[in-house]
């Protein structure tokens, strides 16, 4: 605990101070994309049991909060949606439709059974589907979610261009990524195409803590 707290501190002098970055260079080459099949052995393992703990989804209550604020009732794509953690929140907010996709069979499987209900109601949506350069969907949505995903998914500015086109007018894209060095890097490369709408870091007393951004794609990044 005493280990993740230090982090923090650092991370968060670093969040409006780039500069200080190079002072603290990342551990490791941070997150990147992988085949399906790693996604569905981490899940076999168990590995992300943890992120369903109601102490590992404060992120996910502020993120449901300021996308319900944002796009009221609105249509919701939620892009590596995993297990259905960030559905947990949003479906207390009444979405008018929420879409959750995930590369990992696995994940989408224990979405589909913890949400059954919902699910048979139509009021919920899980599907298994790449969320990398060749994903499509021919539907608009007022908000498109990133929780602790964006960064497998190729490219920042490619993907803020390609989910910003499936967006409705005045949607959002709404985005959890937990607090590192490699994530703020990411965020402030995704600032250049984007109007930042709301910021905050969420923190918990045993450590971890996360970014929890909204905003939209700026005019010329659009499609
Ligand atoms: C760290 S987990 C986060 C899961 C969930 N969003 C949450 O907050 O609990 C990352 C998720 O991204 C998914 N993922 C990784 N690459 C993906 C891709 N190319 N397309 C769609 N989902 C992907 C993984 O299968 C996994 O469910």
């Amino acid at each position: 605990m005493a280990y993740l707290r230090l982090r923090r501190l650092i991370e968060l002098s670093v969040l409006d101070r780039p500069a200080l970055a190079a002072i603290f260079p990342p551990r490791g080459e941070g997150a990147s994309a992988a085949p399906a099949a790693r996604w569905d052995s981490l899940y076999d393992q168990g590995a992300y049991d943890g992120l369903l703990k109601s102490e590992q989804r404060h992120h996910h209550r502020l993120l449901a909060g300021l996308v319900a604020e944002r796009a009221p009732g609105g249509r919701v794509l939620e892009v590596g949606c995993g297990e259905g953690a960030f559905y947990q929140s949003l479906r207390l907010l009444k979405p008018g439709r929420y879409l959750g996709t995930d590369i990992s069979t696995r994940a989408i499987a224990a979405a589909n059974d913890r949400f059954a209900g919902d699910v048979a109601a139509g009021a919920a949506e899980f599907r298994v589907a790449d969320g990398g350069p060749q994903f499509t969907a021919d539907e608009r949505f007022d908000a498109v979610i990133f929780a602790d995903c964006i960064e497998y998914l190729g490219p920042v500015l490619e993907t803020v261009r390609r989910y910003g086109a499936l967006l409705a007018p005045g949607g959002v894209i709404g985005v959890a990524q937990w607090l590192a060095l490699h994530p703020l890097g990411l965020w402030r490369e995704m600032k250049t195409a984007v109007e930042v709408l709301d910021e905050a870091v969420v923190s918990a007393p045993w450590g971890g803590a996360w970014q929890v951004w909204t905003c939209r794609p700026k005019a010329s990044g659009h499609g």
